[in-house]
């Protein structure tokens, strides 16, 4: 059994296509390819959706994603939580799953802390309101202005951050376990390694900060993330992914 690890996916899973992943053809459902967040596949409940999430289900293994900014939350929070190795999923076919923020799962004999979300810097022109008057024209401007910027609970949601009870969830967790586990997956990262990685290009938050609580309090071997859009290890156990496939655990 093993556990492949990767990043961002905004809703296009090419990275999966036998070509491109060749040790699938090895693999059952008992093997795990987990994805660090901006997973993208429930987007807008329209039919790319539906072919995606059916064609990953066809796959020979289970997916796994933690949710990133990119998600459409409005979605995810009408599937049910249900208990899973340990933590809680949302199951959004038999064997594509969304980790829950805050849970620690036990996978193959390896303990994982997940939690996902993260702020997005996309949006220097702001998130405009869909039932303002004057939404579509100030998109238009936005957009030939080439400004990045986001519609409210179209490509953006205020879910992207955790909210107090996931943090709890997440503390009384970590609590729970001593404070100890073999990886961390999350999407963002660290203030600091955030920092190291970006150079005040983004700022931190509550939950760069949160994470970097978590870095300092717990013992960890291993802490995957996503977000940045690079595939590299930033320091000793800090490794941020994007396209790149890596065996986790072979
Ligand atoms: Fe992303």
């Amino acid at each position: 059994m093993s556990i492949y690890i990767t990043g961002d996916t905004h809703g296009d899973f090419t990275r999966f296509r036998p070509a491109l992943f060749s040790p699938q053809t090895h693999l059952t459902k008992e093997d795990y390819v987990i994805i660090c967040g901006d997973f993208g596949g429930m987007w807008d409940n329209g039919p790319e959706d539906e072919y995606w999430l059916n064609w990953l289900e066809e796959k020979s293994f289970t997916t796994l994603f933690l949710d990133g900014n990119h998600e459409n939350f409005d979605l995810l929070s009408s599937y049910p939580a249900e208990e899973w190795q340990g933590g809680l999923v949302q199951r959004l076919r038999p064997s594509v799953l969304h980790l829950m923020r805050g849970q620690i799962f036990n996978l193959q004999g390896l303990s994982f802390f997940v939690m996902g979300g993260a702020s997005s810097h996309d949006i220097t022109g702001g998130i405009l309101e869909p039932d303002d008057p004057h939404c579509k024209e100030k998109h238009r401007q936005l957009l030939l202005q080439g400004i990045p910027h986001r519609i409210n609970h179209r490509t953006w949601w205020h879910e992207e951050l955790p909210c107090e009870e996931e943090y709890h969830t997440a503390w009384t967790n970590l609590e729970r376990c001593g404070w100890t586990v073999d990886c961390i997956l999350s999407h963002c990262c660290p203030t600091s390694i955030q920092e190291d990685l970006c150079a005040g290009r983004f700022p931190p938050d509550s939950l760069t900060d949160f994470l970097e609580e978590v870095s300092h309090r717990c013992r960890f071997k291993s802490w995957y993330f996503g977000h940045y859009h690079q595939d590299r290890t930033v320091k000793k156990g800090f490794h941020l992914l994007y396209e790149e496939i890596l065996l986790l655990k072979p």
